[in-house]
């Protein structure tokens, strides 16, 4: 979806994450976590051993957070590292204060190096891209990642009863915080003009990121973040969460979120029936995660809303998809090239495969 209160929704019946479906009705909300002074809340290392989380992921260390800045469209490898507070590490960099930023935020389980963060990042680079944004990619990998991965596999995945998830989405809003505070790194090396000029690009957990960081911006500066992009936003722990807890239209100036539960976009109708996924609505395979071929489409489709033009039909309100599309009006484009104009639901056809 597009626009200030859009949302684009793939409507699952799973929630939206890991398509966890029985989990989804569930009333769990984001446990309580510690609030920094302005009601942002904001966990810690202890509230984290008292939920006997501790030691569970790689790192609970929101130092362990990366910045990867990659400006070469012809060696999609080649990228600079950029550290909060480390002027040189940023002088020395290729980061071109004339364009603005673009940050590429994964989710649980992911890092720098898995598929969403560089199938976007080689996309974007591909596209030209490169010319007219600083595209970073953000790692927090160490904060996202089981310590033990025979551990998580073989347990039950219920995204809500996960530990392992509960703590990695414990430390969602220390990562959105970096990511804040490096915003305000770059402002103050005169690299960046303001938060205007800062797209986030978020998928599922990363999604949620960038709502705290938007949020963390918004506490201290009186410019928000120009674009964030939440694709997919994790659902599990977040569907009854309060507004200041989890992404919304507030947290940036221009807010589209593709989003499982509650969306202005229907890909195909919405739900968890997608292109080529199988996973409409039953464990297919004991033990597996189902709904997670169609919560990956959320990205896979704006990757194709980056070279073509997808059109999507405006929905008034909460309208039957079949109906926007049958009198499709207000036509917007989908995906990056979205205008930051368009505001409401939307509907639209489409197939795209796995890349
Ligand atoms: C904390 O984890 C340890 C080790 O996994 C376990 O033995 C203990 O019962 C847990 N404590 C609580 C309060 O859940
Ligand atoms: C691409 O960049 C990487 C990392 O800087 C470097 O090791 C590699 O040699 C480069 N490849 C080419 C073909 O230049
Ligand atoms: C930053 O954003 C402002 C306000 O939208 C715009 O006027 C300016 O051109 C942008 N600067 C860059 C480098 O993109
Ligand atoms: C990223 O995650 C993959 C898959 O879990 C893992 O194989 C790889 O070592 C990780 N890389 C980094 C840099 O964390
Ligand atoms: C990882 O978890 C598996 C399964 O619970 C266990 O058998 C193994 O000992 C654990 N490995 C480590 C290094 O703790
Ligand atoms: C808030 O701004 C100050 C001053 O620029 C900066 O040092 C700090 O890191 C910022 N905090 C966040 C969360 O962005
Ligand atoms: C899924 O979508 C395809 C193509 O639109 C359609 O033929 C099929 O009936 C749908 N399946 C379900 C279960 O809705
Ligand atoms: C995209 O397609 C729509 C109709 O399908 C058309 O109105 C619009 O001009 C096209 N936009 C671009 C940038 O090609």
């Amino acid at each position: 979806m597009c626009g200030k209160t859009s949302i684009l929704r793939l409507l699952l019946l799973l929630v939206a994450f890991l398509g966890f479906i029985s989990g989804s009705k569930s009333q769990t909300t984001v446990f309580d976590i510690p609030e920094d002074s302005s009601g942002i809340p904001l966990a810690n290392e202890e509230e984290l051993s008292n939920q006997n989380e501790s030691g569970l992921l790689l790192s609970n260390d929101p130092r362990h957070v990366a910045f990867y800045l990659y400006p070469n469209p012809d060696n999609i490898t080649d990228n600079d590292v950029i550290m909060i507070g480390n002027s040189e590490s940023l002088s020395t960099s290729r980061y071109d204060a004339a364009k603005p930023a673009l940050f590429i935020i994964h989710g649980f389980l992911n890092n720098y190096t898995t598929r969403y963060s560089q199938t976007v990042k080689n996309e974007f680079l591909k596209q030209g891209f490169s010319k007219t944004l600083n595209i970073l990619v953000v790692d927090w990998g160490k904060l996202a990642t089981p310590a033990n991965l025979t551990a998580w596999l073989s347990q039950i995945h219920d995204p809500l009863k996960d530990l392992y998830y509960r703590a990695s989405v414990n430390n969602v809003p220390k990562v959105g915080k970096v990511v804040s505070e490096f915003i305000s790194f770059l402002i103050s090396e005169q690299r960046l003009e303001s938060p205007a000029n800062v797209t986030l690009l978020g998928f599922s957990l990363g999604a949620q990121i960038s709502g705290y960081a938007g949020k963390f911006v918004k506490q201290n500066n009186t410019i928000l973040i120009g674009r964030i992009t939440g694709l997919d936003p994790a659902g599990p722990l977040y569907q009854s969460a309060p507004a200041n807890e989890k992404l919304n239209a507030n947290d940036g100036t221009f807010v589209d979120i593709v989003k499982t539960g509650t969306a202005d976009f229907y890909p195909n109708g919405g739900g968890p029936n997608q292109s080529d996924c199988l996973d409409i609505g039953v464990e297919l395979v004991p033990n597996t995660i189902s709904g997670t071929c169609a919560h990956n489409r959320a990205w896979i489709y704006y990757l194709a809303g980056l070279s073509k033009n997808i059109t999507a039909c405006a929905c008034i309100s909460q309208a039957d998809p079949i109906i926007c599309r049958m009198f499709c009006k207000n036509k917007v484009r989908f995906g990056f090239h979205c205008p930051p104009t368009a505001s409401g639901g939307y509907y639209f056809d489409i197939y795209a495969k796995d890349p």
